[in-house]
């Protein structure tokens, strides 16, 4: 029987912002904010909690006072971590951050032993890999969040060119979430019409480059990463394995042979469920796109071995 409980470990602008639009959805009875800046958590939760009283269901948010707060979530967002900063290496950021998993990490195998999790840090491909390998967790519980954003920022780039399809638009990005994401035309449709039917290759170069940069481009004008499509993407993943929806998102997974790749985390087309991943699912890759898949896993094993190489999993 599912609790509906959901912690969400970073009270920042994803962890706040995914705490907001759950409670708008009605998706859980119950969510707790845990940050190490506790004030934050628990200001937050409070304001969230007050704008849910206009919605048919009053969702209960509180904030952390304490790690075991956390106890028994059914779901557990990771949004902790720092972003880069000036003079900070790509090696200095994967140490940082892959430090705050193994610490957050010991308190939700503490306290949520059973949760799904669902990795929203970054580099996300590899945070997500770090979960499964400080946890050892059966493999369909650790979930990677970005399909969901990218492939939601593809269909935005969509509807601007078409101005048509709204929610009928189904994109699909795979692969890493950096800059050999892999936003894949033929799998996506609109309304069930194939792309190529609608839109000149010309112009499907311009949609792909644009949500390759999706993000980059919000950066440009904030000065910090983005926050709102992200909580939509998460908790659209929330509301899956709580309802058991079964729902095709590409969502980065550790693959056990699937693709002709082991031990590492990738980007694929998934259904998930109460169980989390229910299933990976295999598409059929011609050449080009093998070729731009096997670039994208490349990425992340080279992230991979930085942590190998500097002795974080011994
Ligand atoms: N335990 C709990 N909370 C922590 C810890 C920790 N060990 N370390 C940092 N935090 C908290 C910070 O106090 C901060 O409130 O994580 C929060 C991060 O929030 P923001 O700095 O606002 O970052 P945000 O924009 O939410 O992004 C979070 O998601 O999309 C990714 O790249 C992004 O990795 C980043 C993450």
């Amino acid at each position: 029987m599912s609790n509906r409980k959901v912690g969400i470990i970073g009270a920042g602008a994803v962890g706040a912002t995914t705490a907001y639009t759950l409670g708008m959805m009605g998706t859980c009875d119950e969510i707790v904010l845990y940050d190490i800046n506790q004030d934050i958590a628990i200001g937050k939760a409070i304001d969230i909690e007050q704008s849910t009283i206009y919605s048919t269901k009053v969702t209960k948010i509180t904030g952390a006072k304490d790690a075991s707060d956390l106890e028994d979530c059914e779901v557990v967002v990771i949004t902790a971590g720092v972003p880069r900063k000036d003079g900070m290496t790509r090696e200095d950021l994967l140490m940082i951050n892959a430090k705050i998993i193994k610490d957050v990490i010991s308190k939700i195998e503490k306290y949520s032993p059973n949760a799904k999790i669902i990795c929203v840090a970054n580099p996300l491909d590899v945070m997500t890999y770090v979960i499964h390998k400080l946890t050892s967790w059966e493999s369909n519980r650790i979930i990677g969040m970005a399909g969901a954003l990218d492939s939601s920022r593809m269909a935005y780039e969509i509807n601007k060119f078409t101005n048509y399809g709204c929610s009928g638009i189904k994109a699909m990005v795979i692969g890493d979430h950096g800059e050999n994401m892999i936003p894949c035309t033929n799998l996506s449709n609109i309304g069930g019409v194939h792309l190529e039917s609608l839109i000149s290759k010309e112009n499907m170069k311009d949609i792909i480059h644009r949500t390759k940069n999706g993000g980059a481009a919000i950066v440009k004008h904030l000065g910090t990463s983005a926050y709102y499509a992200p909580a939509r993407g998460i908790a659209v993943m929330v509301q899956a394995i709580l309802d058991d929806n079964k729902i095709v998102m590409p969502s980065s997974v550790l693959l056990n042979n699937e693709y002709g790749y082991s031990d590492v985390t990738v980007g694929v087309p998934v259904v998930l469920g109460k169980n989390g991943v229910e299933k990976i699912i295999e598409i059929d890759m011609d050449e080009e796109l093998k070729s731009k898949f096997d670039d994208s896993v490349n990425t992340i094993q080279s992230g991979i071995d930085i942590l190998k190489d500097n002795n974080f999993f011994s």
